[in-house]
């Protein structure tokens, strides 16, 4: 009965990965992995201030990425979906010189974003954070780095979004992002379909898709070589998670923005507590898989 509730509110699906150095298979009982047609216009958006508490898995892949950047005096920087600006500023740290835009949709997550900025001596000038969709960019030969950390999973128009990424950089330009890969947090999320399944409330998630879009390394080399980025270089790290001591906190405090968005707002708090119950009195599986990518429009030294 349990069983049979959660497979309808998910089905059951076996996802297969191929990458250049061998393949395996997962097989994922409760979650589905699907590109769906849609932006994430009109989601539970972030909140600033509880994001700032609990996201030290972000910022810690976010330093892995920011570790592997260089900034040069003469870069223009974007930094697509900022969040709480934190890893900008740790980006901007490495070279005081460079000026960077920095956006996120989440009016909250911006304002702190400034804060955050301010408490670290650092001008408007230097940082410019503000708020605007990922997917509304039209930038023609602009910046010479587009950075962005743990954000553009979220844009499930996927081959739109990188396009529009490469248009936005200047010739000889590059990309540094991290984003989720296939398969990345299933156990977390077989956890939050359990805690939905408990509390009943599965006919808010009838023939419903998590929307992400979580490629394995060959799909985004083949995506990004279909747009013409070039000199594309692709880390995929796979973990058991526990590397990040706070990812059971964090992962509620960004990946459960979807489900609460299908809830009334009453459930909310219940499903939150819930879901920790569950990570409390079960075995959770933290599969953790990540990609580092980098890339280049056209060739340059850099
Ligand atoms: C996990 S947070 C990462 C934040 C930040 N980059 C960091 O390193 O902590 C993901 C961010 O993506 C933002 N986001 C999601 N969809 C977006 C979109 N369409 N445009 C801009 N930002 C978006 C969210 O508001 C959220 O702040």
């Amino acid at each position: 009965m349990f069983i049979s509730s959660v497979r309808y509110l998910c089905g059951t699906y076996i996802l297969t990965e191929d990458e250049h150095f061998g393949s395996f298979l997962f097989e994922v009982s409760f979650y589905t992995i699907i590109r769906t047609l849609s932006v994430n216009k009109g989601v539970n958006l972030y909140d600033g201030v509880a994001y700032d508490k609990s996201s030290q898995t972000q910022y810690t892949q976010g330093n892995k990425l920011v570790s592997n950047t260089n900034v040069f005096d003469d870069d223009s920087i974007l930094d697509v979906g900022c969040g709480n600006g934190k890893t900008t500023i740790e980006l901007f740290k490495k070279n005081r010189n460079v000026k960077i835009d920095a956006f996120d949709l989440s009016d909250s997550q911006i304002e702190i974003a400034v804060k955050n900025r301010n408490k670290n001596g650092i001008s408007e000038k230097e940082i410019n954070f503000f708020s605007y969709d990922a997917f509304d960019i039209s930038y023609n030969d602009k910046y010479s780095l587009i950075f962005s950390n743990a954000t553009l999973h979220w844009i499930t128009k996927s081959e739109e979004m990188y396009t529009k990424i490469f248009k936005a950089l200047k010739y000889g330009g590059r990309i540094a992002i991290h984003q989720g890969g296939k398969g990345s947090y299933y156990g977390l999320h077989e956890v939050v379909v359990h805690a939905i399944a408990n509390l009943e409330l599965t006919k808010y998630f009838e023939n419903w898709e998590y929307p992400i879009f979580y490629p394995s390394k060959f799909e985004m080399e083949n995506m990004l070589t279909k747009i013409g980025f070039t000199d594309i270089n692709i880390e995929s790290v796979k973990t058991d998670g526990k590397e990040y001591a706070n990812l059971k906190e964090n992962f509620m405090n960004a990946s459960f923005h979807p489900y609460l968005d299908k809830l009334p707002s009453k459930y909310h708090e219940e499903l939150k507590k819930e879901y920790l119950r569950v990570c409390e009195s079960e075995m959770v599986d933290t599969y953790s898989h990540r990609l580092y990518i980098y890339a280049k429009k056209g060739y340059s030294a850099k």
